[in-house]
């Protein structure tokens, strides 16, 4: 039988079953599904529940405790600002571009305390540089004080609470300023300076522990055993030029307190 007959008969074959009711192509033997259970696959067991990753345990250390170890450890303002910046602790750190210590003349009789550095100050790498810095200058200057003064007496001194940069310039929070704290007063105690300038709430907060800055302003304070001036912090004068008046007032004040 050529291929052509072969076709022509098994189709013959097949339209014949179809006829006789056929509705499936079967094997030439019979199979014995129940003998097939054995190797059916097996239903899939249930899923086991997946034990979660363990979670990361918050690191559990005392940064307060560890930054003031670090601050007792350092016994000149080099070897704070070493101590300060090699500090890991302050989330702050990572994502700031500069560690920001000071400016100005170590041994001049008047310390400014700032906040903490801004987007200009965390380029430059120095405290006071923006706008508010620059008015900060002035200001000064209008008193004949400058931290470019070479005279200790007319020179001051700026550091800031912070000497990270927060994020969008946010306020620093209790616990950041908690952390720094031990930094800023073995500063403090390192520069030694006559008088203390705290510039707005937040070195308030952190220095005499309470914020009101618009009672507190203008009324000397004793900050750790050195007469303390809190005053308006010069951003806040360059958005109310109105608070000038007092901010001048003060700078009258902290004048007469170094001539006297
Ligand atoms: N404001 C601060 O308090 N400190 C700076 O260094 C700059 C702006």
């Amino acid at each position: 039988m050529d291929s052509g007959q072969s076709y022509w008969a098994d189709r013959a074959a097949l339209e014949w079953q179809v006829e006789l009711g056929v509705t499936d192509a079967i094997q030439d033997a019979p199979v014995d599904r129940y003998a097939l259970e054995a190797v059916k696959p097996k239903p899939k067991e249930a899923a086991q529940p997946v034990a979660p990753p363990p979670v990361p345990v918050a690191e559990d250390v005392d940064a307060v405790a560890i930054a003031r170890a670090a601050a007792a450890g350092a016994a000149d303002l080099p070897a704070l600002a070493t101590a300060m910046e090699a500090f890991e602790h302050c989330e702050l750190k990572k994502g700031a571009r500069s560690f920001v210590f000071c400016d100005g003349q170590p041994t001049a009789r008047v310390m400014i305390v700032g906040e903490a550095p801004g987007r200009e100050e965390d380029r430059a790498g120095k405290p006071f540089v923006g706008r508010a810095g620059q008015l900060l200058d002035r200001m000064l200057d209008a008193v004949n004080l400058g931290r470019g003064h070479d005279d200790a007496a007319r020179a001051v001194y700026i550091t800031n609470v912070l000497p990270w940069r927060p994020p969008s310039n946010r306020t620093p929070d209790k616990a950041e300023i908690a952390m720094m704290l031990p930094f800023l007063e073995r500063h403090i105690a390192l520069a030694d300076p006559d008088v203390l300038v705290l510039m707005g709430n937040t070195p308030c907060q952190a220095l005499l522990g309470r914020t009101g800055i618009t009672r507190m302003r203008g009324a000397w304070v004793d900050v750790l055993g050195k007469p303390t001036l809190p005053m308006f912090h010069p951003a806040y004068l360059l958005r109310n030029p109105i608070a000038k008046r007092e901010a001048w007032a003060d700078l009258l004040e902290l004048n007469a307190r170094l001539r006297g």
